[in-house]
């Protein structure tokens, strides 16, 4: 039916931060409220979409009708994802920390008086990347992009590095973090569309109409 474009789908949604641990009482994380994410599994939820949420560490209430697995790292998220499928269509909100710390110490590292430590890295996988390789890959792949300069640009190169079919390229120089309206362009193989500015509830119904529409009737 028309009000529910989603019925018999299966979305995934990957949002939040995720948080890499160092000690048992610090991390290393990027800026992300979860927001964004949380809204459009709200919205796919809403469309009649079986959604699977992958959550970060948030303070946010579950949407109704979403089945939610929260994660810690990066690799607890990869995980999940991998758990989670197949499904007709994921979208990557998730700020990722692209890096974690090499070692974990099992107990907290003291303050000594000597130099501070040195914190070695290493690289976390790139979710979105696996899955638009991955043998159960979506059918629909949607990652997003905060940009702070050349959006649109940067977000055509990365839909292209990363294999996504969509990029949603916000521009985040401004109050978008953590705060309830955003302006993005949703960037596809040969088109750009450019949103207004706008709540993210109707940032994400905008963009799961777009998601309906390109995975066209269900008649399973
Ligand atoms: O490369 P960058 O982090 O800017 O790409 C952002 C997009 O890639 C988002 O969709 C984000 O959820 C996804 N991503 C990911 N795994 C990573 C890093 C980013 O899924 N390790």
């Amino acid at each position: 039916p028309a009000h529910r474009p989603l019925y018999g789908r299966h979305v995934l949604i990957t949002a939040g931060p995720t948080h890499e641990p160092i000690d048992p009482v610090r991390y290393i994380a990027n800026r992300s409220s979860g927001k964004q994410g949380f809204a459009i599994a709200a919205a796919a939820a809403a469309a009649g979409a079986r959604v699977t949420l992958v959550a970060g560490p948030v303070m946010l209430e579950t949407p109704p009708g979403v089945e939610r697995i929260d994660v810690e790292s990066a690799r607890e998220m990869a995980e999940a994802v991998k758990g989670a499928l197949p499904v007709d269509a994921a979208v990557m909100v998730a700020a990722v920390a692209d890096w974690r710390s090499k070692d974990f110490a099992a107990h907290k590292m003291k303050k000594r008086g000597t130099a501070p430590p040195a914190l070695v890295l290493a690289e976390n996988p790139d979710i979105l990347a696996s899955l638009a390789v991955a043998r159960q890959r979506p059918r629909l792949l949607i990652g997003f992009a905060a940009e702070t300069e050349d959006v649109i640009a940067n977000a055509k190169a990365k839909r292209e590095r990363k294999g996504a079919d969509w990029i949603v390229a916000n521009d985040v120089s401004g109050d978008v973090m953590g705060g309830e309206n955003n302006a993005v362009h949703i960037v596809t193989a040969d088109n750009v569309e450019t949103l207004e500015q706008m709540p993210k509830s109707a940032v994400a119904r905008a963009l799961v109409e777009r998601i309906a529409q390109e995975l066209g009737p269900n008649d399973e």
